[in-house]
């Protein structure tokens, strides 16, 4: 999604700019463009392609300067195309004042984009982030952070946008709310930068100061403000320097053709890490309060987005079945604007890999904003929102995630909602010493079952053919494993565009079943559960109708290869924990299925890997 880093220093700052743009441009993004202060005035260079071209294009048109701004623009308001690129500048191209980016979506941009054209304002763009340039502009009155501050004032929705003025050359003015922004104090010459994200500036600085919602910040030469608002006016506040260590998002390939497959083959190590030191079950695991608040909860409420909601959807399942827990899982975007019944013993769990996905956020601040006070985060990136804006957090140990089908993030997921489960029920008198000793067992043995599963993967292959050949397919799993069914179906549309589908095997005769044909494959999720003999006969419902079953079967589930049924066997039956094994499977025939339809696996079409809008 969108990327912004600006700087403000004594030196030449576009190849940090372009940097910062390069380690942001994993996340997706359709255009992107830079704007500096070169020759008393604001120079501008935008593309449509990648931000090596946007390099290419700078370097040999000589953009050079001290203070400067850059994008990475995932569209929402207006097609991708240049002209929509930020950086967005104001009044006019032939006297350019402002330039400004910006991250978010403005609601209120049709009302104002008016009241602006009737005081003479020309729009160059579709987008909501020229409305906010030009508001600049309008209240520039030779000071530039009370003009900053005067515009945010008129804004209704989220945004975290920088800003330059041609007037005043060392000078960048940042804002946020709802949309992430962090500060980089600078380590040399008193420069001082901004970014979406600490990532960004690795390299540059690890002293870094998280904005918060509301904050508007003067950055200059060796020195920078934070003012907040309060109601209509804005209060100096202290935001605390942290030494923040980000990767620097320059993940090397290695032997594999894309990320997600680095990613997937990842999955042991990266169960290992999560887990690594953990000797025995105990709550402290989640936080220092977190005793006193299991003790207290009676239910669990689980708000998440996409992928980290199938992890939920999974969750639910232990929760009720070893620690006993009424659990809720809902959609973030969906809770956030309906009517609920808030219940304060109630653990509000949200599950995130980027720790900024704007609805999950949204969601949490509702849940406490109806008196939900008990908050824990399951997440990959330690210094996220999410971590600070929860009592209790843990984090999931996956890595940087460059592809936007998340894998590994979904299965440290699972591996964290597994130990949160059984630190509910522990505290709840649900877990006995041998059960303990017992799961804990099975979790160490996770990296080596994952191993094993990754050894599947020429099979996959084989089958992965079938599948470029189809326009639909349909996923069926029972229990635990029906969302490990809709989380394959996900990963094989979002990379590979193919449609698809899950359902609870049961579901099938109640409509689905109608799509039923030869042209239907049908990816079956068999593990030797107690729910196997049912699923059996689903499977049969299937094969009636003509339907070609590809079934991910454990070693004992005695589902036998013939015509019309395809088996991939799984090396071992894995008990609760078998969701973590079979899904990885699904990420691998998506994965095949995409490489072989010749798609962007790790960057696909119209989405972006952290959705920081709503
Ligand atoms: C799908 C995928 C998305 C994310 C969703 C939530 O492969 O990656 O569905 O899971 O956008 O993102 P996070 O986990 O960062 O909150």
């Amino acid at each position: 999604m969108c990327g912004i880093v600006a700087a403000v220093a004594q030196r030449n700052i576009v190849s940090i700019l372009v940097e910062g743009l390069k380690r942001l441009e994993y996340r997706g993004y359709d255009s992107c463009g830079v704007a500096v202060h070169q020759h008393g005035g604001v120079r501008r260079a935008r593309s449509t392609s990648r931000v090596a071209e946007l390099d290419t294009q700078i370097q040999e048109d000589h953009v050079e300067g001290f203070t400067g701004i850059a994008h990475t623009r995932w569209a929402t308001h207006g097609v991708p195309a240049v002209h929509n690129a930020h950086p967005h500048i104001s009044p006019s191209l032939d006297d350019a004042r402002v330039a400004l980016v910006h991250n978010g979506i403005i609601e209120n941009h049709e009302e104002l984009r008016a009241e602006l054209r009737a005081k003479g304002y020309v729009f160059e763009s579709q987008t909501d982030t020229e409305v906010i340039a030009h508001l600049v502009d309008y209240y520039y009155d030779n000071d530039l952070f009370i003009a900053v501050k005067q515009a945010v004032l008129r804004l209704k929705g989220a945004y975290a946008i920088a800003v330059f003025c041609r007037d005043e050359p060392h000078r960048i003015i940042g804002a946020r709310e709802g949309s992430p922004l962090v500060m980089g104090v600078g380590e040399q010459g008193g420069e001082n930068f901004l970014a979406s994200d600490a990532m960004a500036l690795a390299g540059v600085t690890n002293q870094i100061v998280y904005l918060e919602d509301k904050d508007v910040v003067d950055l200059q030469i060796g020195k920078y403000w934070v003012e907040s608002r309060v109601g209509d006016g804005f209060a100096r506040v202290d935001r605390p320097v942290r030494t923040v260590y980000a990767h620097s998002g320059a993940a090397e390939l290695g032997p594999y053709r894309h990320f997600m497959q680095k990613e997937i083959f990842e999955q042991p190590r990266a169960i290992g890490d999560t887990l690594q030191g953990i000797e025995s079950i105990t709550p402290e695991l989640f936080g220092d309060d977190a005793y006193k608040i299991f003790k207290d909860i009676d239910s669990v409420l689980i708000l998440a987005c996409g992928t980290s909601y199938y992890a939920g959807c999974t969750a639910k399942y232990w929760l009720e079945s070893i620690a006993k827990i009424n659990t809720q899982v809902e959609i973030a975007s969906e809770y956030r604007y309906r009517d609920s019944v808030p219940n304060p013993k109630t653990l509000v769990v949200t599950i995130s890999q980027s720790g900024e996905t704007a609805d999950t956020i949204a969601a949490l601040k509702h849940a406490r904003s109806l008196g939900m006070e008990y908050t824990l985060t399951i997440c990959n990136v330690s210094t996220s929102a999410m971590v600070r804006e929860c009592k209790l957090a843990y984090i999931t140990r996956a890595g940087v995630e460059i592809g936007v089908a998340s894998t590994k993030a979904f299965t440290t997921q699972l591996a964290a909602l597994f130990l949160l489960t059984l630190s509910i029920a522990q505290v709840h008198n649900r877990l006995t010493d041998e059960q303990e000793t017992e799961y804990l067992r099975s979790m160490r043995h996770l990296p080596v079952a994952l191993q094993a599963v990754l050894a599947l993967e020429p099979q996959v292959i084989a089958w992965a053919q079938d599948f470029t050949r189809k326009h639909h397919a349909l996923f069926l799993g029972r229990g635990m494993h029906y969302p490990i069914a809709l989380e394959g179906a996900l990963k094989l549309k979002e990379i590979s565009y193919i449609h698809a589908e899950a359902y609870p095997a049961g579901e099938l005769k109640h409509g689905p079943l109608a799509l039923v044909d030869d042209q239907m494959p049908v990816v079956t999720i068999a593990p030797n559960d107690t729910l196997v003999d049912k699923l059996k006969s689903n499977m049969q419902e299937v094969r009636a109708r003509g339907g070609e079953l590809y079934v991910f079967a454990d070693a004992d589930s005695k589902i036998e290869s013939q015509e019309g049924v395809h088996v991939i066997r799984m090396p071992e039956h894995y008990g609760v924990l078998s969701p973590i094994l079979h899904v990885v499977p699904l990420q691998l025939l998506a994965y095949h299925t995409a490489c072989a339809c010749g798609t962007d696996v790790d960057k696909p079409r119209n989405l972006a890997k952290s959705v920081t809008v709503e």
